[in-house]
């Protein structure tokens, strides 16, 4: 049986950690979709434009497909037929936001079953908040965040 998983996330912009997670979640399923949300926290680049350089940056792995999403999770996850969502985990906040989330999703919608991998530990102070700070303040992304992220920023000459 094919294993279709979705991968929610704002990405904004995606970091090298989130690359990392869909690397390792495309050896334990078949589909992966990438779903960036459009109504996300308030941060720095349009839904388009993080859709984009999530697209660009694994462009490397097939089965990956980028969609964004504006609803609640646990439709797509019933629209789409999925069989899991995978979420990463880096620190101790990380897992105590998950299990929130979890917990009233399940109320949602019981049967959704969420996979969660932790992240690389080189990698797990990389957060997209985290990033937008250093974007800001016009420091080195380049072991942040993927290649075609750092080239599109610094050919936008770095967003606010
Ligand atoms: O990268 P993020 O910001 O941690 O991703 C959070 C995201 C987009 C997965 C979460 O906010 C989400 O699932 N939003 C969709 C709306 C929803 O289903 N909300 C209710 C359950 S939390």
């Amino acid at each position: 049986m094919s294993r279709h998983v979705l991968y929610p996330g704002s990405f904004d912009p995606v970091t090298l950690g989130h690359v990392d997670i869909l690397e390792r979640t495309c050896r334990l399923f078949d589909r992966v979709t990438v779903l960036v949300a459009a109504h996300g926290k308030a941060g720095l680049l349009p839904v388009e434009q993080r859709v984009d350089l999530v697209r660009t940056s694994v462009a490397h792995l097939p089965g990956v497909a980028v969609e964004s999403f504006s609803g609640l999770l646990v439709d797509e996850v019933l629209a789409r037929g999925a069989a899991a969502v995978v979420r990463g985990i880096r620190n101790a906040g990380d897992y105590e936001h998950e299990w929130s989330m979890a917990g009233v999703n399940s109320l949602l919608a019981s049967d959704t079953e969420f996979v969660y991998l932790l992240a690389r530990p080189d990698l797990a102070a990389v957060s997209s908040t985290l990033v937008r700070d250093v974007i800001r303040h016009g420091g080195a992304l380049d072991r942040l965040v993927p290649a075609p992220v750092v080239r599109a920023l610094d050919s936008d000459g770095r967003k606010d």
